[in-house]
């Protein structure tokens, strides 16, 4: 949480402060209140007296209104805080992910990614915009009631004093319990975001096999999983409530009952226990907060490592320092001895340390202008070998050169230029078939992309959509065919 604020909460600085000053100045009125009532009592009820009572009602009203004014203030500073942290955030984890390469990609999975976007960035939010409106009032009211309740009496201290200590342990006693437990809750979110994707992207396939009831068994055990830790923390934190009211109101009662006695004997006044009361009731409510306060930033600090987690976890494939490569037409290198254009030598790569390789000791060299296809058994490595060209993953031994120079050595955009890749897995993105065709060179003419669409045999269909080239692509090109998907993806 802490790593967050520093690296996103500089630009909201300012709000940080004001957000909690504001809330302080309102705690300062709230404390005020209960002394004004006591004098509202003996001085207007208790004397009789209906001008004092009006002139106590216009005071508290006024100062209703004031403190009114700085909570709202406050309540935009942190709105704007939260918002704009969160989104900052957001936007930091999507361009950090962006940059992540297959290694690391593969290694957080999808769904975890997409929860940690969503839901992770919202417990910081939350815990942002409660910091910014309650960390400073809760414990200030809290302490600054005891204070004033001691001030008014200390026989009747005693009795707080008792009070606050019992309710105290109450929540380390509930709170410690529940702690572990929210950790585990976001995993749980996790393995239900990978059902639902897996379950909804593959909602033909299940409908075809009929696997729809043992899709929604597999989601309800997921989602039973996780409701079983939930209940399990409500459950404990569900005795808070009753015991701190308990513990409050039997507190009350032996306050109108000794402070009776004193107002009797002349000791104290009817304000001042009324006072007394109300400061013992906002000190123990004050308590119950700051321990909702500590599940927010319990939360909230789960989330803010597993964002950490992602935004530290620095790219295996960089391209930092390399200098563009200078590349010659063919026509004019004149006699220099040509450079291959694409040159492997002794190059492996694994999935993960302990696995078999998946390219195993490839050297090869393909001179300008030839053709090369690769033909092995399924799953033998050729797409691995294939992505091992524009960088998708780096060889973990041996090199790969394009044009003559290692491809540790490009930068990566010129790269991946030079390199077209067709993926095996025809994938398309939401938009046209326009925007989807300028993928790699936004300023191609209709002329090229028609000259495109004719190379990979797709014109055809593209010219019997009333559209054409403006056609509409749904997500993941789910309005084509396969093959058409695939000819587009070409
Ligand atoms: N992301 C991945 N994580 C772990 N292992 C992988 C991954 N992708 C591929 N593999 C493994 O690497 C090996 C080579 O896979 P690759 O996709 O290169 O095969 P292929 O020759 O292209 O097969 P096909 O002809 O079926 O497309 C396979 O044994 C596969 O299990
Ligand atoms: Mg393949």
């Amino acid at each position: 949480m802490i790593e967050l604020l520093r690296r996103f909460g500089g630009k909201f600085r300012r709000y940080m402060v004001i957000g909690p000053a504001c809330k302080l100045i309102e705690v300062i009125f709230d404390l005020l209140t209960p002394l004004v009532i006591a004098q509202m009592i003996d001085k207007g009820i208790g004397a009789h007296d209906v001008s004092a009572v009006v002139h106590y009602g216009i005071l508290l009203a006024a100062m209703a209104v004031i403190g009114i004014s700085f909570t709202l203030v406050c309540q935009k500073m942190a709105a704007l805080t939260s918002q704009g942290m969160g989104t900052d955030i957001r936007g930091a984890l999507y361009e950090h992910i962006n940059k992540l390469s297959y290694a690391e990609l593969d290694r957080f999975g999808t769904p975890s990614l997409i929860t940690r976007i969503t839901n992770d960035v919202n417990q910081v939010q939350l815990a942002v915009a409660l910091g910014v409106r309650m960390l400073i009032r809760w414990p200030f009211l809290a302490v600054g009631s005891m204070i004033a309740a001691l001030a008014i009496d200390l026989k009747l201290g005693m009795i707080f004093l008792i009070c606050t200590p019992a309710i105290g342990l109450v929540f380390w006693f509930v709170m410690a319990r529940c702690i572990p437990y929210y950790k585990q809750l976001q995993a749980k979110l996790d393995r239900i975001a990978l059902i639902c994707r897996e379950g909804l992207s593959g909602a033909r396939v299940v409908r075809a096999f009929v696997r729809e009831g043992h899709e929604r068994e597999r989601f309800a055990q997921a989602a039973d999983d996780q409701a079983r830790v939930a209940i399990a923390v409500g459950k404990l934190s569900s005795i808070l409530n009753p015991v701190t009211f308990l513990v409050m109101n039997l507190g009350v009662c032996a306050i109108l009952w000794v402070g009776g006695i004193q107002v009797n004997v002349g000791e104290l006044t009817q304000g001042q226990v009324m006072a007394f009361v109300n400061y013992m009731t906002q000190t123990l409510t004050s308590i119950v907060y700051v321990a909702n306060l500590v599940v927010v930033f319990t939360k909230a600090s789960a989330s803010a490592s597993r964002i950490n987690e992602v935004l530290n976890c620095v790219p295996s494939i960089t391209d930092e320092g390399n200098q563009p490569v200078a590349l010659l037409e063919p026509s004019a290198m004149g006699n220099a001895v040509p450079v291959p254009a694409l040159s492997l030598s002794h190059a492996s790569f694994s999935f993960g340390a302990g696995a078999a390789n998946a390219v195993n000791d490839v050297t090869l060299e393909l001179p300008l202008g030839k053709t090369l296809g690769i033909i092995g058994g399924t799953g033998s490595g050729k797409s691995t070998l294939v992505s091992l060209i524009p960088r998708l993953y780096d060889a973990g031994v041996g090199s790969v050169s394009v044009m003559g120079s290692d491809v540790r050595a490009w930068p990566l955009d010129q790269l991946r230029h030079v390199v077209a890749t067709v993926p095996q897995r025809a994938s398309l993105v939401s938009g046209t078939i326009r925007s989807n065709l300028t993928w790699r060179d936004e300023s191609a003419t209709d002329e090229e992309l028609w000259a495109a669409l004719d190379i990979a045999q797709a014109s055809e269909f593209v010219h019997n959509k009333p559209q054409g080239l403006d056609a509409p692509v749904e997500a993941g090109g789910k309005n084509f065919s396969g093959g058409q998907r695939q000819r587009l993806t070409i």
